[in-house]
C-alpha cells in the first residue's frame, strides 16, 4: 500500500495519460489497487462496458455542440420543420431536468419516459425509411472520441468483449461505428432498436424502452450476455452520465471495477458528485486516451 503522493507517482510513471489536465480522481490509491489486481488478473478476464452518446462519441467540436443519435435523425432532412421544431421544444425542456443535479433520480425517472416516449412517437409520424439511415449518418456531425481507432481496433485484437449500451437508437450507433470501421466482431449492443414495417417505414420501437436512468433494468434484461461473459469478472465502464453507473449490474461475479466517467457539462455544479461516484472522472476531455492507456496497461501493449 503507497501514499497518495508515491500512488500518484506510480501511476504517471505506469500510465503517463494520467498526468493530463482532464484527469480527476477521489481516491488514487483505490484507482491503484484496481487497475494492479485487474492486471495480474489478466486482460482475459476483462470485458468493457461503454455508454455511447457523449462517451464514445465527443460532446463538442470547435466549440460546436456534437449531435447524440437521436439529433443524428432530429436535424436530417428525413425530419419536417414542424416536427424538428417539436424536438428542439422537447430536448430544451427534458435535457435540463436529465443533468440537473439538485434533482433526485427518483424524480427524474417518469419525466425521462416522458422524454423519450414523445420524442419515439414524432419519430414514428415521419414515416422514416430504413434505406435511409446510412445517408443520414454519413452526412452528419457525429463524431466518435479521438483515438477511437486505437479502442475499438486494440479491444478486437485481444479478443476483449465491449458491451456499448445506450438510451440512444441502436440502429444509428451502428451506423456510426460501421461506417467508421469499427464494428468488429467482439461488439454487442443494448440499445433502442427502430422496428420497420414491410416496407421497410418505421412503425415503432423493438423491446422495453432504455432510457438514461433506467440501465439496471436494461442490464437485467439481457442476463444471457453475461452468463456468457461470466469469465470475464474483470470490468472497465466508460459513462457519462450518472445513470451509466449501472450499466454493468447484470455481470456475474464481479470481482474488480474501474469506473471512467466523461464531465462533459455543467462542469462546477456535478464535479463532486461524479468525483463521489466515478473512479476516475474526465473533465472537458474530447478524447479516449486515458481509457486508452489503461487498456494499454492492461493488455502489456508498450
Ligand atoms: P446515452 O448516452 O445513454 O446513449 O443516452 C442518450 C442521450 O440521448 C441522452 O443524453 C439524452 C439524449 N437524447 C436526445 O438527444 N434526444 C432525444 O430525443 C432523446 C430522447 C434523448
Ligand atoms: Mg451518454
Amino acid at each position: 500500500m503507497l501514499c497518495q503522493v508515491c500512488s500518484v507517482f506510480f501511476f504517471i510513471v505506469l500510465i503517463p495519460e494520467f498526468a493530463n489536465i482532464s484527469v480527476c480522481m477521489k481516491d488514487p490509491e483505490r484507482v491503484q489497487d484496481i487497475i494492479v489486481s485487474m492486471q495480474k488478473a489478466g486482460s482475459n478476464t476483462l470485458q468493457v462496458i461503454a455508454d455511447f452518446d457523449m462517451t464514445l462519441t465527443r460532446f463538442a467540436y470547435n466549440g460546436k455542440r456534437c449531435p447524440t443519435c437521436h439529433n443524428i435523425l432530429d436535424n436530417s432532412l428525413l425530419i419536417d420543420d414542424e416536427c424538428k421544431k417539436e424536438l428542439k421544444d422537447l430536448l430544451n425542456t427534458y435535457y435540463p431536468i436529465e443533468i440537473d443535479s439538485s434533482r433526485p433520480v427518483e424524480e427524474k425517472l417518469p419525466l425521462m419516459v416522458e422524454w423519450w416516449t414523445k420524442a419515439h412517437e414524432l419519430l414514428i409520424e415521419q414515416r422514416i425509411r430504413k434505406d435511409d439511415l446510412a445517408k443520414v449518418v454519413s452526412q452528419s456531425e457525429a463524431k466518435l472520441r479521438e483515438g477511437y481507432g486505437f479502442f475499438f481496433d486494440h479491444l478486437h485484437e485481444h479478443s476483449i468483449p465491449l458491451l456499448i449500451f445506450s438510451a440512444g437508437i441502436g440502429d444509428i450507433l451502428e451506423e456510426v461505428i460501421r461506417q467508421a470501421g469499427v464494428f468488429h466482431s467482439n461488439v454487442n449492443v443494448f440499445s433502442n432498436y427502430m422496428d420497420f414495417d414491410e416496407l421497410g417505414v418505421l412503425h415503432g420501437f423493438k423491446g422495453e424502452l432504455i432510457h438514461v436512468y433506467n440501465k439496471r433494468e436494461g442490464a437485467m434484461l439481457n442476463t444471457g450476455h453475461f452468463r456468457e461473459l461470466r469469465a470475464r469478472p474483470n470490468v472497465l465502464l466508460l459513462g457519462d452520465s450518472l445513470g451509466d453507473l449501472s450499466m454493468a449490474d447484470g455481470v456475474q461475479d464481479m470481482e474488480n471495477i474501474l469506473k471512467i466517467g466523461f464531465l462533459n457539462d455543467k462542469v462546477e455544479d456535478r464535479r463532486q458528485f461524479y468525483l463521489d461516484s466515478f473512479d476516475i472522472v474526465l473533465v472537458k476531455d474530447e478524447t479516449l486516451d486515458v481509457p486508452n492507456a489503461i487498456i494499454r496497461y492492461l493488455t502489456g501493449t508498450k
